[in-house]
């Protein structure tokens, strides 16, 4: 597994407005969507290209263009949704799926309650969003769940990490093609499973629910 750190002062800048318990919703998504904007130059730097031809004013020459198929993006609902945004602002062409997770309330196992995504994941780079990387749980479980359905690689975007969560993911995803990209690696859990010191909810930042 990949994991990468961002170690940007602008990222550095929007997440600790993030952070902050009186930013408003609004600001809170207008910063998420450009955070996530940032995040994703990281995150498709392994992004499949091919060379074209083509034709400048001046010349013929060759470049680069995104491959088939094209990269698909998953936001997990519901807070993953705030960040679909500033995703395609930077990859226009990606094509968009979707997976709800829920967790048994017995068991405790997350499981998929909703989904919307091509019906043939064959050969597919993913890229999943979800903003907490807390314990991991619904996070592992859409990624096996892509990786069961025929992805070859998933890069998962998360506005913050702990690193609890971080190392059960590395753990369970043993030699498979996972890249995690992450605003900043927190402390810790607390006794709640909230990221600490985190940014609390942030489905409910994002949403207005609080
Ligand atoms: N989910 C959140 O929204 N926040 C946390 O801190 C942990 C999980």
């Amino acid at each position: 597994m990949r994991v990468h750190v961002a170690d940007h002062p602008l990222i550095t800048h929007k997440l600790t407005v993030l952070r902050d318990a009186s930013t408003p919703s609004p600001t809170f998504r207008a910063l998420t969507a450009e955070l996530v904007t940032l995040l994703a130059y990281e995150a498709t730097r392994g992004v499949r290209t091919h060379e074209v031809q083509i034709t400048t004013p001046v010349t013929t020459t060759t470049g680069l263009a995104i491959s088939e198929p094209r990269p698909l993006i998953v936001p997990i609902l519901r807070a993953g949704l705030g960040m679909l945004d500033g995703m395609t602002t930077l990859v226009p062409t990606a094509e968009v799926g979707f997976l709800g997770m829920v967790r048994n309330e017995e068991t405790l196992e997350p499981s998929v309650y909703a989904e919307r995504l091509p019906d043939d994941l064959a050969n597919r780079q993913c890229f999943v969003l979800d903003p907490m990387l807390a314990t991991g749980g619904s996070l592992l479980s859409a990624i096996e769940y892509l990786f069961d359905r025929g992805a070859v690689d998933v890069t998962a975007v998360c506005l913050l990490g702990a690193p609890e969560g971080l190392a059960m993911i590395e753990k369970a995803t043993d030699g498979r093609d996972v890249t995690i990209v992450l605003g900043a690696l927190d402390e810790r859990l607390n006794e709640h499973g909230y990221i600490v010191p985190g940014l609390g909810d942030a489905g409910d930042r994002l949403y207005g629910t609080v």
